[in-house]
């Protein structure tokens, strides 16, 4: 989806109303819900209402984007995710890990009871419905993709199929709800929008972007200071603003401007797009709450 019609969409509270009856009303509908998040960002990338909304189904928490997440952290978020209740499995649509794990899962624990139930009704036949949540960008129709595979292109290519919410039927035994409506993410919390922002989830004009690279280093240069010495060369130290972690990029990689000048502007374009292409190694920026160790 496009940045800007995100936004657009994000501060609109029509949508927000729409979205939130659509969630409601199609819930009974499906034995779970499946919420998409980031891994690199799993409370910040979530929508806040998402607990409410979906209160009293069983949850799956797909922790998607793994391949550019700390392999450390993203235990401790399943870790965390478990411990309120949901299950939560990591996934890497990049390579496919984890995808083949989601389904066995859903029937395995988070449908176990359901599961049995149906088992003692001799009622096995029954397909598990599971509706799919995430808001934009977390990789929702590529997870949905890697798990339909080419059903779901041929679905997509039947011309006049109302798009107002979508079953995707993986197998006799699954059916997915691709659900329709926009769900936003925590805009009114200044540093989730700024995590958001590194991953590209949400628009680049909430902050300039030699902010946005200034701010990203600033957190780099304390949390995973290798990954600037292994890409840039650079030695943090202790106390270096953004500013001036930035300098140290656009000197090393030699862009300049005439007179001399470090072209900062360049260097924050560099330092965000290898972010987020996964040069800077895998990096999470939150961890879960109350347990850093
Ligand atoms: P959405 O439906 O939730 O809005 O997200 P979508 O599937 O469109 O995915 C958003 C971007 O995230 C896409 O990149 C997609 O390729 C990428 N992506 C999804 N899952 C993963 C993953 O596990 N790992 C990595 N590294 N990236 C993932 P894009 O740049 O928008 O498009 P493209 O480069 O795929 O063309």
């Amino acid at each position: 989806m496009d940045n800007t019609e995100m936004k657009q969409i994000q501060w609109f509270p029509g949508h927000m109303a729409k979205t939130r009856r659509l969630i409601t009303a199609n819930l009974k509908l499906v034995d779970a819900v499946a919420e998409i998040v980031d891994a690199r960002a799993p409370l910040s990338s979530r929508n806040p209402e998402m607990d409410r909304l979906t209160s009293g189904k069983p949850r799956i928490v797909l922790l998607n984007k793994s391949d550019l997440a700390d392999e450390k952290a993203t235990q401790k978020w399943i870790n965390y995710f478990r411990s309120k209740g949901a299950e939560a499995v990591a996934v890497d649509c990049k390579s496919g890990k984890g995808i083949k794990n989601i389904l066995p899962s859903v029937r395995g624990n988070v449908l176990r009871e359901l599961m049995e139930k149906r088992e003692r009704s001799g009622m096995t036949g029954a397909a598990v419905r599971l509706m799919i949540v995430g808001i934009p960008n977390v990789g929702k129709s590529t997870i949905i993709n890697r798990l339909a595979g080419s059903k779901r292109a041929k679905a997509e290519d039947r011309p006049g199929v109302t798009r107002t919410k979508q079953w995707v039927k993986l197998d006799d035994r699954t059916e997915l709800l691709d659900m329709p409506g926009v769900l936003w993410p925590k805009f009114e919390d200044q540093q989730a929008a700024i995590r958001l922002a590194f991953t590209g989830a949400i628009s680049d004009d909430i902050l300039d972007t030699e902010t946005l690279a200034m701010k990203l280093l600033s957190f780099l240069a304390e949390e995973y200071p290798q990954s600037l010495k292994d890409r840039y060369k650079i030695e943090p130290d202790a106390g270096d603003t953004g500013l001036e972690l930035l300098e140290k990029v656009g000197r090393k990689r030699g862009m300049m401007i005439s007179g001399g000048e470090i072209n900062t502007e360049r260097a924050a374009i560099t330092v965000i797009d290898e972010f987020r292409s996964g040069k800077l190694g895998r990096i999470t920026l939150e961890l879960p709450p109350g347990k850093e160790e």
